[in-house]
């Protein structure tokens, strides 16, 4: 089977970025990560992906201002030089434009930390907590251009405890998202790839 060329899209430390690299090290895995783009030059992931190989490449969106579509542009001038076929979103804290998540339909994923429909947006481990959840969770989904409310592709879940706060909550949920995101993009790829004609 012929490896589908893949970029990931973070905004800071990348764990899970780190994780899909490690999964994409295996030739058999069907992702092949060449590229990371972070939109903040100090995202921590840039660093570790390059030191796995990997051509990590900041596009700072401070400079396009409100312009989301010249930031989306240079993504996507940057994507086509490579030859990239798929994206994953690691903790990519930019909200993408109806035109780019068009763009790339149905060859773009993402990393939730939540049980969706549930929280979708920011601050999800608080607002679990808040509503007294005892499960909360992470999701990988299809990016449409609603956000957070694509097609779900895999979800893991785990339980809140008592004294949990947002940080322990969180700790526990980005394992789950670590070991859960290299199977979903593992799945989503393959199948991309029976599906096709
Ligand atoms: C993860 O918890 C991910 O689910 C979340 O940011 C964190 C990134 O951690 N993403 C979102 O909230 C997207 N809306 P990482 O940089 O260690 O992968």
């Amino acid at each position: 089977m012929n490896r589908v060329l893949a970029a990931v899209l973070i905004s800071g430390g990348g764990s899970n970025m780190d994780a899909l690299l490690g999964a994409a090290a295996d030739p058999d895995y069907p992702a092949d990560i060449r590229l990371v783009i972070s939109n903040r030059p100090e995202a921590g992931g840039l660093a570790k992906a390059r030191s796995r190989g990997i051509e990590a490449v900041a596009i700072d969106h401070r400079p396009f201002g409100a312009n989301r579509e010249a930031f989306e542009a240079a993504l996507q001038e940057l994507l086509a030089a490579r030859g990239i076929g798929f994206i994953a979103l690691a903790g990519f804290m930019r909200i993408l434009t109806p035109g780019f998540v068009g763009l790339w339909r149905g060859r773009m994923i993402n990393i939730h930390p939540s049980l969706l429909p549930r929280f979708k947006g920011l601050d999800t481990h608080a607002r679990a907590l808040a509503a007294g959840a005892k499960e909360h969770g992470c999701t990988v989904h299809w990016v449409t251009p609603e956000l957070d409310g694509g097609a779900i592709i895999a979800q893991a879940r785990v339980p809140v405890m008592p004294d949990d706060d947002a940080r322990t909550l969180a700790a526990r949920v980005l394992a789950e998202e670590n070991s859960l995101y290299p199977m979903a993009l593992a799945g989503a790829v393959r199948s991309l790839a029976a599906a096709a004609p």
